[in-house]
């Protein structure tokens, strides 16, 4: 039985963090003339109405998107993302926020293809109705695990993965690290991006351990904490990239900076970007 709606968080400073990176590392794919695919394990419903009583609960996007909307010192590297959100308002007020698979497939060119993944079936159903008669996007109700031995790796031999787990199950840091070694054998070249939450430190270690010790290569660790301690809400989040592109580094880190300008709450947390496993 699966509880987790992203409804109650749609837009907050995760999901910011989550796409602010993915709409970086689906323009460095865009760089090269190939096709690639977009390949989205947790893909949630798409797209999330912020008036939806669940939104309303928490309003989470008041400490996420809501400080980015309007705001007209947006810096370049952050201008695809930013695009991506207001092409899902068609109005000029805050209303709708885009999920991962809704700010991929503003991006993806025309040859490119999008494989979505949700396990949840009324989610699942709203996101089939959001691509509905969409030649590049072809979702299924699948374990996003299974689909990761399903599809991968994809014909076009380029692309990105990505890992967004609601981490609502016991034990899904080990999950994760099971079904990542699993699709790196399958497909040492692809680019995989891991989201996870900065709330159990003991996991997360045996996690980055797991990975560490896997053989797999080139890992680059960006974490971004922005509540302070006393918050009831999680205190930050972070991504493992694998294989992510030339000076990704370099450019995820001012762009995170600034983002943590933007939404630390009294200055708390901070932003952390290292390699985990080096080239
Ligand atoms: C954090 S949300 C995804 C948000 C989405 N990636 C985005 O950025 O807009 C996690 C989603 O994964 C779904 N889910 C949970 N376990 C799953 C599994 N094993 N396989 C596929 N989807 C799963 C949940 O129903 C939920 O919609």
């Amino acid at each position: 039985m699966l509880s987790y709606r992203h409804m109650y968080h749609a837009g907050n400073y995760a999901d910011v963090f989550k796409h602010a990176l993915l709409t970086r590392l689906l323009l460095a794919l865009g760089h090269k003339d190939k096709p690639y695919c977009y390949h989205d394990t947790h893909a949630g419903i798409g797209r999330y109405d912020l008036m939806h009583p669940w939104a309303q609960k928490a309003r989470e996007y008041d400490n996420g998107i809501a400080r980015l909307w309007g705001r007209e010192d947006i810096p370049e590297a952050l201008a695809s993302y930013m695009a991506a959100v207001k092409a899902a308002n068609p109005y000029p007020n805050l209303r709708f926020y885009p999920g991962s698979p809704v700010i991929a497939r503003h991006l993806i060119r025309p040859g490119d293809r999008m494989i979505l993944t949700e396990l949840n079936k009324e989610d699942y159903a709203e996101l089939k109705l959001q691509f509905a008669g969409d030649k590049q996007v072809a979702a299924h109700l699948l374990d996003g695990y299974q689909g990761l031995k399903a599809f991968l790796p994809p014909a076009e031999r380029r692309g990105l993965v990505l890992l967004d787990s609601s981490f609502d199950r016991a034990k899904e840091f080990m999950r994760i690290a099971t079904a990542l070694k699993e699709a790196h054998a399958r497909w040492p070249t692809g680019m995989y991006a891991v989201w996870y939450p900065l709330m159990e430190p003991g996991a997360m270690l045996g996690f980055a351990r797991e990975i560490e010790s896997s053989g797999i290569r080139k890992i680059l660790k960006l974490e971004f904490s922005v509540m302070p301690d006393e918050s009831a809400f999680t205190p930050g989040c972070g991504m493992l990239v694998i294989n992510p592109p030339y000076q990704f580094k370099d450019e995820a880190k001012p762009l995170l900076d600034w983002l943590w300008r933007a939404l630390s709450v009294d200055g708390a947390g901070g932003v952390k970007v290292d390699w985990l496993v080096r080239e």
